[in-house]
């Protein structure tokens, strides 16, 4: 039997590096401008590009539920569009909301931002960490964000 498993470490804020730290400050001083009246739930991710630069994402909400935008594609779209070449380095999400798993507030990219994070790093020859900020003394990074999805459908299964 092959076994799948999601391999996590949990840090506190003062072990982290200089690079990882800046980059949940980012994410956390981004929350404020989350655009959610209905969720009153906020998400910010921030994600460090391959050229040192930092794009930061909000949830985007509407009426029309449907149409809400999760902060994960907020940014990658952001991203996308004003640099195409630039890759991912590493990611962080910070959310305001009930304290959710193990307690410590922390909150995971949902089904479809981990199927579009999948389509932008899959050709990456490097792995990617997400960082899951819930507190100062709750980090949980994950050093592969594909982890996420395993078995992943990507462009590799669709004909040329
Ligand atoms: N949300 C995100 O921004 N990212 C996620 O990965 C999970 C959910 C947002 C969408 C919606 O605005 C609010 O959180 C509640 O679902």
């Amino acid at each position: 039997m092959k076994k799948l498993q999601l391999i996590y470490q949990v840090y506190s804020l003062a072990d982290l590096e200089n690079s990882e730290k800046e980059l949940i400050q980012a994410a956390k001083d981004s929350l404020s401008k989350s655009y959610s009246p209905y969720s009153h739930f906020q998400v910010a991710a921030a994600l460090l590009m391959d050229d040192d630069t930092i794009v930061t994402g909000v949830n985007i909400e509407n009426a029309a539920y449907s149409s809400c935008i999760c902060a994960e594609r907020t940014a990658i779209t952001k991203a996308r569009s004003e640099n195409p070449k630039a890759q991912l380095k590493m990611l962080a999400i910070a959310v305001n909301g009930p304290n959710t798993f193990e307690q410590a507030g922390i909150a995971a990219p949902c089904g479809e931002c981990r199927q579009v994070i999948f389509e932008w790093v899959q050709a990456y020859e490097y792995k990617v960490p997400i960082l899951l900020y819930g507190n100062d003394e709750y980090i949980v990074k994950i050093e592969d964000v594909q982890s996420l999805l395993p078995f992943g459908f990507g462009g590799a299964h669709l004909k040329k």
